[in-house]
């Protein structure tokens, strides 16, 4: 089985290019579903088919879609949790609407979508699964959530365990009764299901991260970011997709101004990406919508490749945490040779190389870790820059 997961800032293109995906997928004879969790209707926005929902919705013979509703799902499978935590805040006096809301913590709905693709994992149904991860890098957080919670959460149902229930926690705030076996229960089931989504997310031929950005600095930027990540927490990205590239063929000065500059930030990408194989798709004439026009842009993507296709298996980042420092790999396209000059901003490392089009900037998103720490050096070898940061004393 693989799983794609599509991931990039507001607007770059990540629902139709997962439609796109999901459609060379299922002509390559895999069964294959594409799921959004975005709230508003987006796959059927981009099919242009008004009924897809929350139930299953067969688009091609081998291709079915669905749109995940995290409220839904989080009243079908942890109401017990849920009533339990409003009636935490309820005993607090606070109303009973309201504590509803407030137990729907920020991420819960996030972490209900991500329980039903637990679901749907486990169905074994499908060859392939297309992920449409909704847009912020706050979304890609809870992708790692279940190998946080899995770890955090374990400790805290043994101690909750132990001293007989989460409600101890809460008892010097309120007075509140203890949770049932039933909340304990559930806590342990939800537990166990994030553990085993994060095994098959972190499961390299199973799951392929695959970022998707435009030709300008903010989206390679956070794309770049979403890579160092993904390393972080051990996602395999396997391939990156520059999406909405004007043609270079303009008789207009302002159309061709604006393709010579995309061409310097795809230059600037293909840097960026280093070592991931990269995909150019062009702006389409129109919206880019319908089975038509998105059967046509997989064409594009993918030619007659197969998109399970797993393209790159490895780390573009690697960390070494060592007493007092962190010791940062990346993998990057210039050698010792090259004119480069290497500069620290805050969070990020940014390192300018002169090239055919110009300067072509590299920026290596920093961990937080680094934060309070300084560079202390920075060395190539080979294709991989080697930077040493200290914790200032
Ligand atoms: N290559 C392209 N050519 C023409 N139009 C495109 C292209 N790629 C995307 N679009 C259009 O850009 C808009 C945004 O695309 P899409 O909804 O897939 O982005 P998204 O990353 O999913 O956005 P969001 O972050 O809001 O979920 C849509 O109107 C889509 O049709
Ligand atoms: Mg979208």
């Amino acid at each position: 089985m693989r799983i794609i997961i599509y991931t990039g800032k507001g607007g770059t293109g990540k629902t139709v290019t997962s439609c796109s995906t999901a459609i060379k997928l299922a002509e390559h004879n895999h069964k294959t579903l594409v799921i959004s969790s975005d709230p508003a209707h987006t796959l059927g926005d981009a099919f242009k088919i008004s009924n897809i929902g929350y139930e299953m919705q067969k688009i091609l013979s081998n291709l079915e879609a669905l749109q995940i509703d995290p409220v839904t799902e989080m009243k079908k499978q942890f109401d017990t949790i849920l009533s339990y935590m409003a009636s935490v805040f309820s005993a607090r006096g606070i109303d009973e609407t309201l504590a509803y809301e407030i137990a729907m913590l920020p991420g819960m709905t996030q972490l209900f979508s991500l329980l039903k693709i637990e679901e749907l994992v486990k169905l074994k149904s499908f060859d392939a699964i297309v992920i449409d991860m909704p847009a912020s890098g706050e979304a890609l957080r809870y992708l790692y959530f279940p190998k946080l919670v899995g770890s955090i959460g374990r400790k805290l149902t043994g101690l909750a365990g132990m001293f007989g229930g989460v409600a101890r926690m809460f008892q010097p705030l309120s007075q509140v009764s203890m949770p049932s076996k039933g909340v304990l229960q559930s806590e342990v089931d939800l537990i166990d299901r994030l553990q085993y989504l994060s095994e098959i997310i972190r499961n390299s031929n199973i799951t392929s991260l695959r970022l998707v950005a435009n030709p300008d600095t903010f989206s390679i930027e956070n794309a770049k970011r979403a890579l160092m990540s993904a390393s972080l927490f051990g996602i395999n990205v396997d391939l990156a997709v520059i999406n909405k590239i004007m043609p270079r063929q303009s008789s207009d000065q302002y159309y061709a101004n604006w393709a010579e500059f995309q061409q310097g930030k795809v230059e600037e990408a293909k840097a960026n990406f280093y070592p991931l194989p990269l995909r150019e798709v062009f702006l389409h004439d129109t919206e880019l919508r319908g089975m038509e026009m998105l059967t046509k842009n997989g064409e594009l993507l993918f030619g007659n490749e197969d998109p399970g296709k797993i393209y790159y298996q490895g780390k573009a980042f690697n960390f070494l945490t060592e007493g007092n420092s962190l010791q940062m790999k990346v993998k990057v396209p210039f050698t010792e040779r090259d004119d480069f000059d290497l500069e620290r901003y805050g969070d990020q490392l940014t390192i300018k190389v002169r090239s055919s089009v110009g300067y072509i900037v590299n920026i290596i998103p920093l961990p937080s870790a680094t934060l309070g720490m300084k560079l202390a050096k920075a060395k190539l070898h080979g294709d991989e820059l080697n930077v040493m940061f200290e914790k200032s004393m």
